[in-house]
């Protein structure tokens, strides 16, 4: 029988250098805190940069990196600028993401592109980037894609965001797919919904109070809800055999 790993080892991240996009703000500020909290080193990117410097100076486990992520061409760029804070990355959480317009016959053309040029086309630009680099160097590595609650189910919101989310999803299935074989594992997290710059109004208004009626916990989450999900995705030793994966955190909101 192999020995039983203490939860504080299964879950040290020493030796990983994480990119967490959309580190501004919200779940991504949460999620550089949380996981070099736990001895990563963690680039912290997205476009406004003077948050990104307050958050560095909260560990001097994180860098921050100014990075639109729609800005596909400066991509290859923006990895070797990363890892010149750290070294070689380990760890890619593709957080960044917008929300998008209302109703399918009423969002403007651009308003559909803006969406999927972040929530989409990032993924997809970044994590090929970040896999080619790991498999030129025979390393291991983990991707851990934000997807949403509204990937499965639509009416919940826009219907751009909630395509963009499915999208992600599937994504995230197609790279675990073609990467297992080189160590590399990608799984995505769907939380409902989580206070943050995205969501507080929402959650203040009648529309919002009454969704969270509707949410079996009756109550929309922080984002350190996901702290435990992120660290399990994260950490080879504690998830080594999943890829492919979607976990819901979400107060049991999608059995709604
Ligand atoms: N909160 C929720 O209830 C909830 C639920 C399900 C899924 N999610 C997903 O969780 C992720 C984080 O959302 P959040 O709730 O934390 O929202 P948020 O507070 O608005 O944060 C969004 C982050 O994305 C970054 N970002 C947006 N466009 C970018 C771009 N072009 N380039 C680089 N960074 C960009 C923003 O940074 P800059 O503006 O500084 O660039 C910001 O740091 C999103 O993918 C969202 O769809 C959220």
């Amino acid at each position: 029988m192999s020995q039983i790993t203490p939860a504080q080892q299964l879950f040290d991240l020493t030796g990983q250098v994480a990119l967490v996009t959309g580190a501004s703000s919200g779940l991504g500020r949460r999620f550089a805190q949380v996981l070099a909290a736990q001895g990563a080193k963690v680039v912290a990117a997205a476009r406004r940069s003077d948050r990104l410097q307050d958050l560095a100076a909260t560990s001097p486990n994180i860098v921050p990196l100014a990075m639109d992520v729609t800005d596909t061409a400066a991509q290859a760029g923006a990895l070797d600028a990363a890892e010149r804070g750290f070294g070689p990355l380990t760890l890619l959480v593709n957080n960044a993401g917008i929300g998008g317009g209302g109703r399918i016959v009423d969002t403007p053309e651009a308003e559909w592109e803006r969406v999927m040029r972040t929530n989409v086309d990032s993924i997809w630009h970044l994590s090929r980037a970040f896999a080619q680099r790991l498999i030129a160097r025979e390393r291991s590595g983990a991707i851990i894609n934000i997807a949403s609650l509204v990937a499965h189910r639509v009416g919940m919101s826009s219907a751009s965001y909630a395509i963009s989310k499915a999208a992600v999803l599937h994504m995230t299935r197609a790279q675990a797919f073609e990467w297992a074989r080189h160590g590399i594992r990608v799984n995505a997290i769907c939380p409902g919904y989580i206070s943050s710059e995205m969501t507080d109004d929402y959650l203040a208004s009648p529309a919002g109070q009454e969704m969270i009626r509707r949410v079996p916990q009756r109550r929309s989450g922080q984002p350190s809800d996901l702290d435990g999900t992120l660290l399990l995705l994260a950490s080879s030793r504690a998830s080594g055999f999943m890829t492919g994966a979607e976990i819901n955190v979400d107060g049991g909101h999608a059995l709604a």
